[in-house]
């Protein structure tokens, strides 16, 4: 939806990702226009904040069939972004045995119980719920230990129990509830999107992901879930130029779906995975941290974009290339 306080809104001059900008891909926008270069800022900056669309809680699944193409790191970021802007969010590890989402958030030392024993009856639902000290509005939830076998008990009934559960809290419903799905379409990726009514695909450039994802989304459809978007990631634009790489308008015309954000290939994401500080939290922000704002910022307002440009190296070319270019 179209706001007032949409990022696109802002006058070029305020952009505040000048590298990756939205325009119409319409050819009258000449391709000497020249943003001026800017300073990164956080969209947090603006202080402002998104407008909630949909009903809440709004359960997203972050899936992409293809294992390592940056789901985990997505939903971190993403989960993160919209508790900055103010949103209760619970970030649910729905990847059994080969967790992750913890270490990405740094509260691995903080899982004490997980949602495998609350259906048991061990512990208490909100026991489970890891509270992020930097956002109070944040909360992981791991639905099993890591390398554990998750009983087959935890199935799709398990975690739409687990999603009613955080519906009914007594404190209120989240704003967003953000399920990191495992790789593959099997059993995992069966329970991970059984409570969700919206999917963000990751994927990135390259077939094999496309394949998967496409396969991915097809399952998706089928299991009733319409509302799904696309992130690219780890797009590079040197590659594009040089066409060794998929152009982001290609990846959407292979997967035709809504374009939530594209997130280019970025040295920083590497390092605050290692460090377990997730990449919107640094400062000064990196292009790939500053991506994901504005794609949480896009999933709450349930926006997608049109169309993205790069602008070059004006000493090269000097002109604005299309991703798709
Ligand atoms: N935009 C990016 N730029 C550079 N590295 C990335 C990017 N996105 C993800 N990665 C790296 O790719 C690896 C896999 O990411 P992860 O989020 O764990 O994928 P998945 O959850 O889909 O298996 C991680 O090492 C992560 O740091
Ligand atoms: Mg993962």
């Amino acid at each position: 939806m179209a706001s007032s306080l949409h990022p696109y809104s802002f006058p070029a001059s305020f952009h505040p990702l000048p590298h990756l900008s939205t325009r119409s891909l319409n050819p009258r926008h000449s391709n000497r226009t020249r943003f001026t270069p800017i300073p990164i800022r956080s969209m947090l900056q603006w202080n402002r904040k998104p407008e909630l669309s949909g009903e809440t809680p709004r359960v997203v699944v972050i899936t992409s069939g293809k294992g390592g193409v940056g789901k985990t790191t997505t939903t971190a970021n993403i989960g993160v972004s919209l508790a900055r802007y103010g949103f209760s969010v619970v970030a649910v590890d729905a990847d059994a045995g080969l967790r992750n989402l913890d270490l990405l958030l740094g509260l691995e030392s903080r899982v004490v119980y997980t949602a495998a024993e609350a259906l048991n009856g061990d512990c208490r639902l909100d026991q489970a719920l890891v509270r992020d000290r930097r956002w109070s509005s944040l909360e992981l939830l791991c639905i099993s230990r890591p390398r554990s076998k998750l009983s087959l008990a935890f199935g799709p009934k398990a975690l739409t129990w687990v999603v009613d559960a955080l519906r009914s809290r007594s404190s209120g419903p989240p704003d967003f509830v953000l399920i990191d799905c495992p790789a593959g379409i099997d059993a995992g990726f069966v329970t991970a999107i059984a409570p969700a009514h919206e999917a963000v695909l990751v994927t990135t450039p390259d077939i094999t992901a496309l394949r998967d994802a496409d396969r991915v989304t097809g399952l998706l459809e089928c299991d009733g879930i319409r509302d799904i978007k696309m992130i690219v990631n780890r797009v590079r634009t040197d590659l594009i130029r040089g066409e060794d790489m998929m152009s982001v308008l290609d990846v959407q015309e292979m997967l035709g779906l809504a374009l939530l954000g594209v997130i280019p290939d970025d040295a920083e994401v590497i390092k605050s995975t290692n460090r377990g500080y997730p990449l919107v939290l640094n400062q000064p922000p990196s292009m790939a941290g500053l991506a994901f704002e504005q794609a949480a910022w896009r999933l709450a307002e349930q926006d997608s974009m049109k169309a993205v440009m790069v602008e070059e190296e004006p000493k090269k070319r000097g002109f604005f290339s299309f991703f798709g270019g």
